[in-house]
């Protein structure tokens, strides 16, 4: 039996137009989705020095390529901020079906609404207006001695106290990254 034409056309348009949604759709918010890669996320973790004494914050957690990591085999607290729906179900499924789901608070929502004063370590991958605005929230917020950690893109201004170009991680440490520029403190 010929599948109608129309049909295959009708299910590759409702792919590409979900396909799409799940990559860009959170996208003015700070960042499409594309997950952190493993090398990167160890590198991230390692660098920070991540450990059980640690609050980690993902700004903008996808499917949860650090989160759950970060939890499971550095044993770290983690909150998970996600504002897209779907990723966000994806992590409540993703914790629910895994071990130590009693280290991992999860937030549907925005980021830039959150307070970050818990955060010990702060662990991002977004596009670089993103970067841009969080500086001044970082640098109000974060609390002495804190690490951030971000994969492909740099804190305007701040100066990394390390930089692994074999998995594209800038390591910063508060409250010497921001004192580095005029506008830093
Ligand atoms: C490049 S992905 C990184 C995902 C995850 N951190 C990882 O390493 O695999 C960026 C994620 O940030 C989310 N995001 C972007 N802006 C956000 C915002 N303002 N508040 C919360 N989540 C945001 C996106 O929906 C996307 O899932």
């Amino acid at each position: 039996m010929a599948v109608e034409p129309i049909l295959v056309l009708g299910v590759a348009i409702a792919a590409v137009v979900a396909i799409g949604y799940f990559v860009f759709a959170s996208f003015a918010f700070g960042a499409g989705y594309q997950p952190t890669p493993r090398r990167s996320v160890e590198a991230m973790l390692r660098l920070a020095e991540v450990g059980p004494q640690d609050t980690l914050y993902d700004l903008g957690a996808g499917t949860g390529a650090i989160v759950f990591r970060a939890a499971r085999i550095y044993r770290a607290r983690v909150v998970g901020v996600e504002v897209e729906p779907l990723r966000y179900a994806i992590l409540r499924g993703r914790r629910a079906s895994g071990p130590f789901a009693d280290r991992i608070t999860l937030r549907w929502g925005n980021f830039f609404a959150l307070d970050f004063r818990g955060a010990t370590v702060v662990t991002a991958f977004l596009w670089p207006g993103a970067m841009a605005r969080l500086r001044p929230k970082l640098e109000a917020e974060l609390p002495a001695g804190a690490r951030v950690v971000s994969h492909c893109h740099e804190i305007p201004g701040w100066r990394p106290e390390l930089y692994d170009p074999e998995t594209d991680v800038y390591l910063y440490r508060r409250p010497h990254a921001a004192a580095v520029t005029p506008g830093g403190t």
